[in-house]
């Protein structure tokens, strides 16, 4: 299914759609995680085991907290894979920055910003920092609903700033420059976080250290719009 960290499976039994998803050692890293590195502030893991029990347990909790994540139906610790429900939907970086210019346009993607936000601040409201926020971890249904998958990297009183960041600087590379859809985007975000979020948060999520790591991927204009974005939002 698209991922060339794990070996992330769909399994269909008779009609019935699973997700299984097994945990390798990583030889080579995302791109994200060597430039972790390089910051040093953002602490990520690598064995696949500690991976495995983190994705666990951390799915495990918010599912029952009530928040938008797959459920989780099994697992084989012998062989590091564990078995999801399959959530039907889009990964929200698929329609990102597209059809620009069209009447509607952006819709889908404001309401999966706006959701998006819900979702990340409720796991920060359970003390849970998500650790791998990135738009292709969100699937989105035809209504704009968001579900969150990955949570491999997930901890207690993490880094919950680096989870917004991650969220709209990675995002923001999908739009070629800055433009109204993707400062709609970004209010979005920002709305349905701040319901449950808090505000410094959000701010801190314009820090020099986040925006080190994403300037080589997305363009200094856009991180900029972003960055002022975030700082203006805790004004009110
Ligand atoms: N339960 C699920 N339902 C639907 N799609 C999923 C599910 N789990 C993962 N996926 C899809 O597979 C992709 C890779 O899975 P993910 O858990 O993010 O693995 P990785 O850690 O390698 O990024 C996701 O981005 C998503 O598109
Ligand atoms: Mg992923």
């Amino acid at each position: 299914m698209g991922s060339f960290v794990n070996d992330v499976f769909l399994v269909k039994v008779d009609n019935e759609r699973f997700v299984a998803k097994r945990y390798t050692n990583w030889v080579s890293l995302k791109w994200v995680t060597l430039s972790l590195y390089g910051i040093g502030s953002v602490r990520f893991s690598i064995s696949g085991r500690r991976r495995m029990e983190a994705e666990y347990y951390f799915n495990d909790l918010l599912y029952r907290r009530g928040l938008a994540v797959p459920k989780i139906l099994g697992a084989d610790t012998r062989n590091r894979i564990v078995l999801f429900t399959h959530v039907l939907g889009d990964q929200l970086s698929s329609f990102l920055g597209s059809f620009a210019g069209f009447p509607q346009a952006g819709q889908r993607e404001r309401d999966a910003a706006y959701n998006a936000g819900v979702l990340v601040a409720g796991a920060h409201e359970q003390d849970v920092a998500l650790g791998d926020t990135k738009p292709e971890n969100f699937i989105v249904d035809r209504r704009g609903n968001a579900t969150l998958v990955d949570l491999e990297q997930g901890r207690f009183r993490g880094d919950v700033s680096w989870d917004a960041a991650e969220f709209l600087y990675y995002s923001g590379h999908y739009w070629l420059t800055y433009s109204r859809d993707l400062a709609n985007f970004v209010d979005s975000f920002i709305k349905g976080y701040s319901e449950h979020g808090e505000s410094r948060v959000l701010k801190s999520a314009a820090s020099p250290k986040y925006i080190r790591v994403f300037s080589i991927w997305t363009p200094p204009l856009i991180i900029n719009s972003i960055r002022k974005k975030l700082l203006s939002s805790t004004a009110s």
